[in-house]
């Protein structure tokens, strides 16, 4: 099970990458054009924070392969644990094969249906990042998709693995895991609402308080 924190900002990062259970960042252009400085800077110092083996996760620009794989490996070599995600669409596929066939790990994005998940898997690529928030917010239902592309690996016997996306709050990430994702990818707002809870700040301040009530 990885957990990924949806970011560029570096102190959301410095935060979560404290708390010791983080397995990376996923970036994409909006996240990255947030902080508007040269996207090299910027994934240098984040690579900087994610500790190893923490992935870096950023995405190509480029719309054609040819573009796609010169960015990708132009990206590995800004920071150690930088690894690519491409667009998912034939340029995107066509990338994923060579730059798999390279030995190069990628992450195939913005996928909104098994047959995508199907092909980019037979592409090779090492992640697949279904958008369960962006189905929802159109009415449908991510879960069922992700549902469908996890069982969809299982009988067909791919390893590529599914890495959730787009989630918009601590009950998805907990219906993700129950249908079998391999990894989350939260904005850190996200990861907050996982970590804290109501009852547990009343009661941490109910146990101070009759200590110090007690001065002992
Ligand atoms: C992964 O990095 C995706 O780009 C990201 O989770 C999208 O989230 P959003 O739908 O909230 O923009």
């Amino acid at each position: 099970m990885e957990l990924y924190v949806d970011t560029a900002d570096l102190a959301q990062i410095r935060e979560a990458v404290s708390l010791g259970i983080l397995d990376g960042v996923t970036t994409n252009p909006s996240i990255i054009a947030k902080q508007k400085r040269p996207f090299k800077e910027t994934i240098g110092s984040i690579a900087e924070l994610v500790q190893a083996p923490g992935k870096v996760w950023c995405e190509v620009i480029g719309t054609d392969a040819d573009t796609m794989v010169s960015e990708a490996k132009e990206m590995q070599a800004w920071a150690p644990r930088v690894v690519v995600k491409l667009p998912m669409g034939a340029e995107g596929v066509k990338a994923a094969s060579r730059l798999s066939k390279e030995g190069i790990e990628t992450n195939m994005t913005l996928v909104y249906s098994v047959p995508q998940a199907i092909i980019a898997a037979k592409a090779g690529a090492a992640y697949v990042s279904p958008y369960l928030g962006r189905v929802d917010d159109v009415g449908w239902s991510g879960e069922a998709l992700i549902g469908d592309i996890v069982q969809a690996y299982k009988d067909l016997g791919m390893n590529t693995k599914v890495i959730a996306a787009s989630i918009r709050g601590p009950r998805q990430v907990l219906d993700m895991f129950r249908v079998g994702v391999d990894a989350v990818t939260m904005a850190y707002p996200v990861l907050e609402a996982m970590l804290n809870h109501p009852m547990t700040e009343i009661g941490l301040n109910r146990f101070l308080q009759d200590w110090k009530e007690a001065g002992i």
